[in-house]
């Protein structure tokens, strides 16, 4: 199988590498990709926002499978035009993709569900702000009601922050979206979707905000750890069959079927399992942990996605363990991050024992050197029988990497975490 992968950051190296480790893949060709991702893959170039050029490309590679990794161009419908031009896509259509797409379409669908989330309300006009505010708090939540890659949502006790954010995206004509608070730690479920067929992978924990101890503003993610040792099974079970299995059937019956990953994104509360966000594809950094302990084909497992086949295919099988991974960050980050500083001992392949490296913001020098090229640099991913361990191979593996001004989180899979009881 010729496997197109298109996108550029560690997520995508995470892909490629598991695609890689399938002996059914013959060949994998990324595009852009990244300096990490082309030590496994042909590197190609690509707008991915253009479905003319991802068409043409999958076309001339001969793609098998085409893999549309970034929620983007899935939202833009890049997906629908591969499909149309005769291409197994993993990756669901620009309708389906409203899941991520549009705040506002989301709450309908789990609202038709009768799925639990965040109580919510969307202001376009900046004279209904204040008075919108004041019927949320004490913890406000204020996001972007459309794409914003994690760094649109803002989470504070502080009123005024929370006006500033709002009045910040609404100058600059970004409809607003507040949100009741969702007490309990955070759950990531990853799910294979094929119409109204599901299939969980492993639960994740990622770390939002930029500071040990959950501080600092919020980013794109600073680590993730899977499988979640204190998440009970039937909570996990309640997940699936009372949250993803509705919203999958709510799209079917809207005509919006969709077929790839669905992310759901959930905060365990007193109440059980509430919705904070649904995305349209793997999350970042998250993946990186799960695929590390995927035990079983991953291609076919896409392919059969792609080509409406899922309910047929032996559901994923996983290594025993925990795994974790760990962002490293430029300079800067989540601000405008410092780029074109030279890494050193991130090493030549991905592998190295029980630990990946894995490139997000790189770039390559005209002297060949590894340079960061992006606020999320590398992600070092550890694997161990157990979390701890599993977080020192990781945290061993980062500390021979240098790169000026970086920074990175201590405590990812180290917190104490417990479900709220009523
Ligand atoms: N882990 C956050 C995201 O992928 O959106």
């Amino acid at each position: 199988m010729r496997v197109l992968v298109i996108g550029s950051g560690a997520r995508e190296h995470a892909l490629v590498l598991a695609l890689r480790r399938d002996p059914s893949v013959t060949a994998v060709v990324a595009a852009p990709g990244n300096p990490g991702i082309g030590q496994l893959a042909e590197l190609r170039q690509v707008d991915q926002t253009s479905a003319e050029a991802v068409v043409a490309l999958a076309t001339d590679v001969a793609a098998d499978l085409v893999v549309i990794g970034p929620e983007v161009p899935l939202v833009l419908g890049v997906a629908d035009a591969v499909r149309a031009a005769g291409f197994p896509v993993f990756g669901p259509s620009g309708a389906a993709a409203r899941i991520e797409g549009s705040k506002a379409f989301a709450k309908d669908v789990m609202a038709a569900a009768g799925v639990r989330t965040a109580h919510s309300e969307i202001v376009d006009n900046p004279a209904d702000l204040d008075a919108a505010l004041d019927r949320f708090g004490p913890t406000w939540v204020v996001k972007d009601d459309g794409l914003a890659a994690g760094k649109g949502v803002v989470v504070t006790d502080d009123r005024r922050a929370a006006r500033d954010h709002g009045a910040e995206l609404l100058e600059q004509g970004h409809p607003v979206l507040l949100e009741s608070f969702l007490d309990g730690p955070e759950v990531s479920l990853f799910c294979l979707v094929d119409g109204e067929t599901v299939v969980p992978l492993l639960p994740a924990q990622d770390h939002k905000r930029v500071g040990d101890g959950d501080s600092g503003p919020n980013t794109g993610g600073m680590g993730a750890y899977a499988p979640l040792p204190w998440l009970p099974a039937e909570t996990l079970t309640e997940i699936v069959e009372d949250v993803v299995k509705p919203v999958a059937a709510e799209l079917v019956a809207r005509g919006s079927s969709f077929s790839g990953l669905l992310y759901a994104g959930l905060a365990i509360g007193v109440a059980g399992p509430a919705v904070v966000e649904f995305n349209c594809r793997f999350g970042d950094p998250e993946t990186q942990a799960v695929l590390a302990l995927l035990d079983s084909p991953f291609a076919e497992l896409l392919h059969a996605t792609a080509t409406g086949r899922l309910a047929e295919v032996e559901a994923p099988r996983w290594k025993d363990g925990s795994a974790i991974t760990v962002v490293l960050a430029a300079e800067n980050y989540p601000g405008r991050p410092r780029v074109g500083d030279v890494i050193s001992g991130a090493g030549e392949g991905a592998v190295d024992g029980d630990t990946l490296v894995l490139h997000a913001g790189t770039g390559q020098r005209e002297d060949g050197a590894l340079v960061s090229a992006g606020g999320r640099v590398l992600n070092v991913v550890g694997v161990g029988a157990d979390l701890a361990q599993a977080r020192e191979r990781a945290y061993e593996r980062l500390s021979r990497i240098k790169l000026p001004g970086s920074h990175f989180r201590t405590d990812i899979g180290a917190t104490e975490v417990t479900i709220p009881q009523g």
